[in-house]
C-alpha cells in the first residue's frame, strides 16, 4: 500500500466516523499564533487552542495529516529504522466528544481491517495507572500483549496539553531484535544493543491536562483524544518491514542521491570513491539494510534533510534560512546534508538543489504549495549550499588540524576558544564540529566556547574577522544576497561599511532590503545588532552589493557584526500594491489605446505610481475611465500572481512584455497575473509583487498629462492612498454641500439654482444701478460750472461699474442738451 493511499484511507476512514478533515497547517507555528516551538512538531499542535477551550473547533471531531518537523533526534536519522526530521502525522481528534473506548476501537479497526496488519504482529501499551484503557484493550488483544509503562506512556510537548497515552506496536521481525529474554515493545536494549524489532505506529493520547511553563498541571477545559500515527513508519512496515528509507515516501529520493553520487564517482574514478567512503566512517551498516539496496547513512541523512528543507522552504509560509530559530533549522538541515555528501559521497559541487524536484514530484499532489514554489526552493537551497561549500572546504582543513593537534597530545576535549574561532572566522557551525569530534571520540570544551562567545558579544563584535579589510574599500566589489522576495526581516552580517558625509553606507552578506531598481524605490527600515542600531533611509545597488544608506543612531558598523535587518513592512506592502497595479495598468493601456502604448518609464512608490507611455494625443476622460475600470475589474477578479524563472526566449514566446532587452541575463524573472493559457498580464520584472491582484484594494487614476512629444504620463494611487484620496474628495464635497446649504446628492440642482439666482440678481442690480445713475445725473448737472462758455462737471463717483459710468455720462450729456 503506497504512502499516499495510506494517507487517503486514514482520512476517509475517520470521515466515515463523522470527523471533519482538516488540511495540514503550516510548518511554521507562528502562522497560527503559536510561539512555543520553532516548527510544528506534532499533529495536534495547531489544534491546541481547541483543547484549551480558547477557540471553538469547527467540529467536535477532527482528522488531519499534519506536516511536522523535529530536530531533537537529528543524530539518530539514518541509523535506526524510524528516525527522521520531517514527517507526516496522521491524527484523529476529539474535543470533549468521544474518549478512550471509541478511539481505541477505531484505531484497532483501521490498523487490522483497513491496513490489514495481522493481529499476531500487534502489541499495545498503556500507562501504569490506566486500568480503564487496559480493560478496553482486552476486547481486542490478549492480556499478555498489554504492557504497562510510566514515562513511555505519557505524552506532552514542553508546555500545553498532555496526558496518559496508549500505543500500538508492530513486531518487525525477530531478526531485527536483540534476542534478549526481556525483548519487548519499548525494548530496554534499543540503545545499547541497537534492538530495532518493535515499531510504535499508533499513539492514542488521552489529553486531560495543560502543562504550564513551571510544570504545573491543570485539567483541560475540553479533554479529549489526540491520536498520532507516523505515516512513514506505517508505510515502511506495510511495504516490507524495511526502514522508512525504503518506503515509497523516501526511497526515490535515496535512489536519486545514489545516482548523483554514482555519476560523480564515475567522473572521478571508482577507487577514490571507495577510499573516501571508508575514511569518512560513514559506511556504518544501517541496522536493517535489505539486500540489493545499497543505502548508506550519508544517503539517508541527505534524503531526510533535503526532504525537510524542501517542505520548510516550500511551506505556505516559507521558513527561510537564517542564523536563529526556525530559519536556522532549515539552514542546519541543508548544511548537514551537504556535509554528509562531502564526506560520505565525495560530492564537492552543490548537488542538493538538484534533488528538490524529486521531492516535489513525490509530494506535489497532497502538498501543491511545493510545486508552486519549486523554483524558489531550488534557488534557496543552491545559495545555501554554494556558500556553505566554501566554508566547509576551509573549515574542514582547519578542524582536521585542530583534531590532529589534540590527538597528538592525547587530548580528547577540543579547545572551546578555537572552536569558537572556527565559527566566528570561517562560519563553521559549532554543532558540526561537535558531531565530527564525536566521530573521533572527542568532545568540545563547552564552557570555553561560551566564554569566547560572551567576550565577543561584549566587545560589540569588535573582533574584525575574515572580511575585516573590506571596511572603507570599494563597496561595489562586495556581493549581497537579496532575501526580500521571501521576507521583510532577516539576519545578516556586515561585510562592508563606508562613510558618506553624515550617512553610513552599509553592506550585509544577505538582506531583505530591496535596492532601488526598475522604477521601484529602495526600502527603508532598521538594522540592529549588539550595541548597534541604524535607520535605513534608502537602499541602492552598487554592482552586486546592496547598499543600505543609514543614519547610525547607536554604535558604529563593525564588519563581522550580525544584525537583524527589518524592512518597514507596511511601506513595502504598499509598494507591492503599486507595483502589481503598474502591470495591470500597462495591460489596460494597451487594451484601450492600442499596442503602441508601451512603457517608457515608471516610478513605483508606496501606494503611488507614475507611468510614462507612448501615445500621440491626450487620453480622453472616457478612455481614462475605461482604463481605470479594466484595472479595477482585474483587481476584483482576484487573479493569482505567479513568479517563475525562465529563459528570455521562452518568456517572449509566452507573450511576456520584455522591454529593456539589454538588461536581462540568461534567466529571466517572469511575473504572471491571471490563469490559463492567456493570462491577463506577463511581464519580466525584478520587483516585489503581491501574491494576488485583489490585494491592490482600489486603483485610482489621479492625473494624466504630457511629458514630451508623443509621451504621456498617468499618475495613480492604490490601496490605502487611493482610499484616503477618495475620502478627501468626499470630505471636500461634503464641505461644498454644507456651504451650499444642501446634501451632496442635491448639489448639482442646488448649484444650478444658485447660478440662476445670481444671474437674476445681477440683472436686477444692473437695472437698479441704471436708475441710480439717472438720479445722479440730475444732481451732477446741478453742480456744473461755466468755464470759458463750456459747462464742466468735475466729480468723484465710487462703486459704479465701467459700463454704468458710461451710461451716466451719456445721460448727463443727453440732459444737458
Ligand atoms: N501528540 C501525539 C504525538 O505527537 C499524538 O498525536 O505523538
Amino acid at each position: 500500500m503506497s504512502g499516499h493511499t495510506i494517507r487517503e484511507k486514514f482520512l476517509k476512514f475517520f470521515e466515515s466516523k463523522n470527523h471533519k478533515v482538516m488540511p495540514s497547517a503550516s510548518l511554521n507555528p507562528a502562522t497560527y499564533g503559536d510561539f512555543t516551538t520553532n516548527l510544528t512538531s506534532a499533529g495536534m499542535q495547531p489544534l491546541v487552542p481547541f483543547f484549551k477551550g480558547e477557540q471553538t473547533p469547527p467540529h467536535p471531531r477532527l482528522a488531519s495529516c499534519q506536516k511536522c518537523c523535529r530536530a531533537d533526534d537529528i543524530e539518530e536519522v539514518g541509523k535506526t529504522w524510524r528516525h527522521c526530521t520531517f514527517f507526516e502525522m496522521l491524527g484523529n481528534f476529539s474535543f470533549g466528544d468521544y474518549f478512550k473506548r471509541e478511539s481505541i476501537a477505531w484505531g484497532w479497526e483501521f490498523v487490522t481491517e483497513v491496513l490489514n496488519i495481522p493481529k499476531k504482529l500487534l502489541w499495545v501499551t498503556v500507562h501504569v495507572s490506566d486500568d480503564e484503557a487496559a480493560e478496553i484493550w482486552k476486547q481486542f488483544v490478549s492480556a499478555d500483549r498489554i504492557l504497562r509503562f510510566d514515562k513511555d506512556n505519557w505524552w506532552g510537548l514542553a508546555v500545553g496539553p498532555c496526558g496518559p497515552c496508549s500505543e500500538i506496536f508492530v513486531d518487525r521481525g525477530l531478526d531485527k531484535g536483540c534476542g534478549q529474554p526481556d525483548c519487548a515493545p519499548n525494548c530496554p536494549h534499543e540503545k545499547t544493543l541497537g534492538c530495532d524489532r518493535w515499531g510504535e505506529i499508533w499513539n492514542h493520547v488521552f489529553q486531560q491536562f495543560n502543562k504550564s511553563p513551571d510544570g504545573t498541571l491543570t485539567p483541560l477545559p475540553r479533554p479529549g483524544i489526540d491520536t498520532g500515527a507516523g505515516l512513514e513508519r506505517i508505510a515502511a512496515f506495510l511495504q516490507g518491514s524495511g526502514t522508512i528509507f525504503e518506503s515509497d515516501l523516501l526511497q526515490p529520493i535515496c535512489d536519486y542521491v545514489l545516482q548523483i553520487a554514482g555519476e560523480e564517482s564515475e567522473m572521478r574514478g571508482k577507487e577514490g570513491q571507495k577510499e573516501r567512503f571508508s575514511r569518512s566512517g560513514l559506511l556504518t551498516a544501517p541496522t536493517t539494510q535489505p539486500p540489493n539496496r545499497p543505502t548508506t547513512l550519508a544517503v539517508r541523512v541527505i534524503a531526510d534533510h533535503i526532504r525537510a528543507a524542501t517542505f520548510l522552504l516550500g511551506d505556505e509560509s516559507p521558513v527561510i534560512p537564517s542564523n536563529d530559530g526556525a530559519g536556522y533549522m532549515v539552514r542546519r538541515f541543508i548544511r548537514r546534508a551537504f556535509y554528509y555528501g562531502w564526506t560520505g559521497l565525495n560530492l564537492r559541487e552543490p548537488f542538493l538543489h538538484k534533488i528538490v524536484p524529486v521531492v516535489v514530484r513525490i509530494f506535489r499532489e497532497p502538498y501543491p504549495e511545493l510545486a508552486r514554489q519549486q523554483e524558489g526552493i531550488i534557488q534557496w537551497v543552491r545559495n545555501e549550499e554554494e556558500r556553505f561549500g566554501q566554508t566547509l572546504e576551509r573549515g574542514m582543513t582547519l578542524l582536521e588540524e585542530l583534531i590532529e593537534q589534540h590527538a597528538q597530545k592525547n587530548e580528547t576535549v577540543l579547545d572551546g576558544r578555537q572552536v569558537f574561532r572556527l565559527y566566528e572566522t570561517y562560519g563553521f557551525p559549532k554543532e558540526l564540529t561537535v558531531e565530527i569530534a564525536r566521530e573521533r571520540q572527542m568532545t568540545i570544551d563547552e564552557d570555553g566556547y561560551q566564554r569566547a562567545e560572551a567576550e565577543h558579544a561584549a566587545g560589540g563584535g569588535k573582533v574584525v574577522v575574515g572580511l575585516g579589510a573590506v571596511v572603507e574599500a570599494d563597496l561595489a566589489t562586495l556581493r549581497s544576497e537579496f532575501l526580500g522576495y521571501q521576507t521583510t526581516s532577516a539576519q545578516g552580517s556586515i561585510i562592508g561599511a563606508k562613510r558618506a558625509e553624515n550617512d553610513w553606507l552599509i553592506v550585509l552578506d544577505q538582506t531583505p532590503f530591496y535596492a532601488e531598481a526598475g522604477g521601484q524605490v529602495g526600502d527603508i527600515g532598521t538594522l540592529r545588532g549588539a550595541g548597534f542600531c541604524a535607520n535605513v533611509k534608502d537602499t541602492q545597488r552598487h554592482g552586486d552589493a546592496i547598499v543600505h544608506v543609514c543614519e547610525v543612531v547607536e554604535g558604529t558598523p563593525q564588519v563581522g557584526l550580525t544584525v537583524t535587518a527589518d524592512v518597514d513592512a507596511i511601506r513595502r506592502a504598499a509598494i507591492r500594491r503599486a507595483h502589481s497595479a503598474t502591470h495591470l495598468l500597462h495591460k489596460a493601456l494597451r487594451t484601450v489605446l492600442g499596442e503602441h502604448a508601451t512603457q517608457q518609464g515608471s516610478l513605483v512608490r508606496d501606494d503611488y505610481l507614475r507611468f510614462d507611455f507612448s501615445h500621440f494625443a491626450a487620453v480622453t476622460s472616457e478612455q481614462l475611465r475605461a482604463i481605470e475600470r479594466i484595472v479595477n475589474d482585474a483587481v476584483l477578479e482576484a487573479m493569482p500572481v505567479r513568479i517563475t524563472f525562465t529563459t528570455l526566449d521562452k518568456a517572449k514566446k509566452k507573450g511576456a512584455m520584455a522591454l529593456f532587452e539589454g538588461k536581462y541575463g540568461d534567466k529571466v524573472r517572469m511575473v504572471t497575473m491571471g490563469k490559463g493559457r492567456q493570462p491577463f498580464s506577463i511581464e519580466l520584472c525584478g520587483g516585489t509583487h503581491l501574491s494576488n491582484t485583489a490585494e491592490v484594494g482600489l486603483f485610482k487614476i489621479i492625473n494624466e498629462s504630457s511629458v514630451g512629444a508623443n509621451l504621456r504620463r498617468i499618475e495613480a494611487l492604490t490601496g490605502k492612498a487611493a482610499y484616503d484620496w477618495t475620502r478627501q474628495r468626499e470630505a471636500l464635497l461634503a464641505r461644498v454641500a454644507a456651504a451650499a446649504d444642501t446634501h451632496i446628492e442635491r448639489l448639482p440642482e442646488q448649484v444650478e439654482r444658485l447660478r440662476r439666482t445670481v444671474r437674476e440678481l445681477e440683472r436686477k442690480l444692473e437695472s437698479l444701478q441704471a436708475k441710480a445713475a439717472a438720479s445722479q445725473a440730475d444732481a451732477l448737472l446741478a453742480q456744473a460750472h461755466e468755464v470759458n462758455g463750456l459747462r464742466v462737471i468735475a466729480a468723484k463717483i465710487d462703486n459704479l461699474a465701467p459700463e454704468a459710468l458710461g451710461t451716466l455720462a451719456d445721460q448727463i450729456a443727453a440732459k444737458s442738451d
